[in-house]
């Protein structure tokens, strides 16, 4: 993308400016020329075609060689970063030989790139030149004989001379910008494809902003990636209010049923209903303000604790924060911390556990007081202890909320109103912890293994 536009900009700034000066230059040299002797003028002018193919020809091979020296180096430094930040694994490994070895090859192939850049460099302007002192070669052969036959002054002959050394920029400059203007013209394409992109997911016309009260209905929901089912035929039904339990083996498609009702993606098939709303009469807005949602991967910004918090709540006071970081028990953690909830995380500052990150999320998906809470394993890293002290606290800090809790815990789910147990995309079973113990057979392993774990 950085690529397109520099090259449209080098279009419109090298290309339009350089096409000028050399359109001008040759037009006006060439008048001047014709106007002194129009013989002299055409033998001069023969060589002169040559000059641009020569450059039409070798700035292309220039601009791709540019490109594969860039690439090169993107790749050195790209290594130089990875080795830097993966410092302790290539340690741990023993991997120090290999590594510097691989960076040694990288670098002899960005030496072998610029060398041979050089080399293109190098043969492009002597052929120039030597296709320029060939027209030299021919004015004063035949403008020497004009001068002995008194056709043409000494003067006229040298300033002659001086016109042919203007005219070969114009030449040169024809294949250079005829290469400038067709890449500023492809890329100007790709970037309008780019602008010209739609997002997949829009508002219908007629949708409007409701608030949510938390019942979702999930209606024969089918969802595929490159064909290959994701989802298929999948009912669910959730009340307002309801502990809503979704368990099943990895890539079950657990986080995709997350995102379709978070409307980050749509069903290819199958409705689905907000309070008995058909999804495409609600904003889609609306879904994700009154929706609290965990991701599995818990990411925090850069920042401070306090300011990963407030993410969630822009104009939350402090007292809100420390209240939410309480209900999901990490309040005492960062009490721990010297600078407390000022204290930075991420790259420049500490580097929290997995189930401190997971917390920090929890309360930055609660501190909005949303109407439904998606967790997507976002107790994973938190002992069982804590989460189900978490699950208390979140009964009472939002009352009555709708909660959907994805895990591969079974003890997520002793309370849950209702479970769905996922299996390739389809709904195997459903049904509370007691029933599900009986009836579902994949529920069951995963009760036994952990019951044999604990
Ligand atoms: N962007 C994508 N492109 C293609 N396939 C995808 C994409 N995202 C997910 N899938 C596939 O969809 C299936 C369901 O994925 P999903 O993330 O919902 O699994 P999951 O049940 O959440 O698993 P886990 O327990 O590991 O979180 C998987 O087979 C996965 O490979
Ligand atoms: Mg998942």
């Amino acid at each position: 993308m950085t690529n397109d536009m520099t090259a449209v900009r080098r279009a419109c700034a090298f290309g339009v400016i350089a096409g000028f000066d050399a359109v001008f230059l040759f037009l006006a040299t060439l008048i001047f020329m014709l106007t002194f002797n129009v013989k002299l003028t055409l033998y001069a002018l023969i060589p002169l075609p040559v000059i641009s193919l020569i450059s039409l020809f070798f700035v292309r091979l220039l601009f791709k060689k540019f490109k594969s020296v860039q690439e090169s180096f993107s790749l050195l430094t790209e290594k130089v970063r990875e080795m830097v930040s993966g410092i302790k694994i290539i340690q741990a490994f023993q991997q120090e030989e290999p590594e510097s070895k691989n960076f040694d090859k990288l670098s002899q192939e960005y030496l072998g790139e610029n060398i041979s850049l050089i080399k293109i460099w190098g043969t492009m302007f002597p052929l120039i030149f030597l296709f320029a002192e060939i027209g030299m070669a021919i004015i004063l052969w035949v403008g020497g004989q004009q001068v002995i036959l008194n056709e043409l002054t000494t003067g006229e002959l040298v300033a002659f001379l001086s016109y042919m050394g203007i005219i070969v920029w114009p030449m040169m400059a024809v294949g250079m910008v005829t290469n400038v203007y067709q890449r500023g013209n492809a890329s100007y394409k790709r970037i309008l494809e780019l602008l010209e992109e739609k997002p997949d997911i829009y508002d219908a016309p007629r949708a409007e902003y409701h608030t949510l009260k938390g019942g979702i209905k999930l209606e024969n929901i089918y969802f595929s990636y490159g064909g290959q089912a994701v989802l298929d035929n999948v009912n669910i039904d959730i009340k307002q209010g309801q502990y809503i339990g979704i368990c099943g083996k990895i890539g079950s498609g657990k986080s995709i049923l997350a995102r379709l009702i978070l409307r980050i993606i749509q069903p290819q098939k199958g409705r689905i209903f907000y309070d008995s709303i058909d999804y495409r009469k609600i904003k889609i807005a609306a879904v994700r303000d009154n929706i609290g949602y965990v991701p599995q991967d818990s990411f925090l910004f850069s920042d401070t604790i306090e300011d990963n918090v407030r993410f969630g709540k822009p104009d939350a006071t402090l007292e809100e924060i420390v209240e939410a970081c309480k209900v999901a028990s990490i309040d005492k953690n960062i009490m721990e911390l010297k600078y407390q909830y000022k204290t930075l995380v991420g790259e420049k500052g500490v580097t929290l556990s997995g189930g401190q990150k997971q917390r920090l999320c929890i309360a930055r998906a609660i501190i909005r007081r949303p109407q439904i809470l998606i967790l997507d394993d976002a107790l994973s890293a938190v002992d069982t202890h804590t989460e189900k002290e978490i699950i208390r606290n979140l009964e009472n800090y939002s009352k009555g909320i709708t909660t959907i809790v994805i895990s591969h815990r079974i003890s997520s789910f002793i309370k849950a109103d209702n479970i769905f147990v996922l299996d390739k995309g389809k709904i195997e079973n459903s049904g509370t912890h007691r029933e599900l113990i009986k009836k579902s057979d994949i529920y069951k392993n995963i009760y036994k293994i952990q019951k044999l774990e604990e």
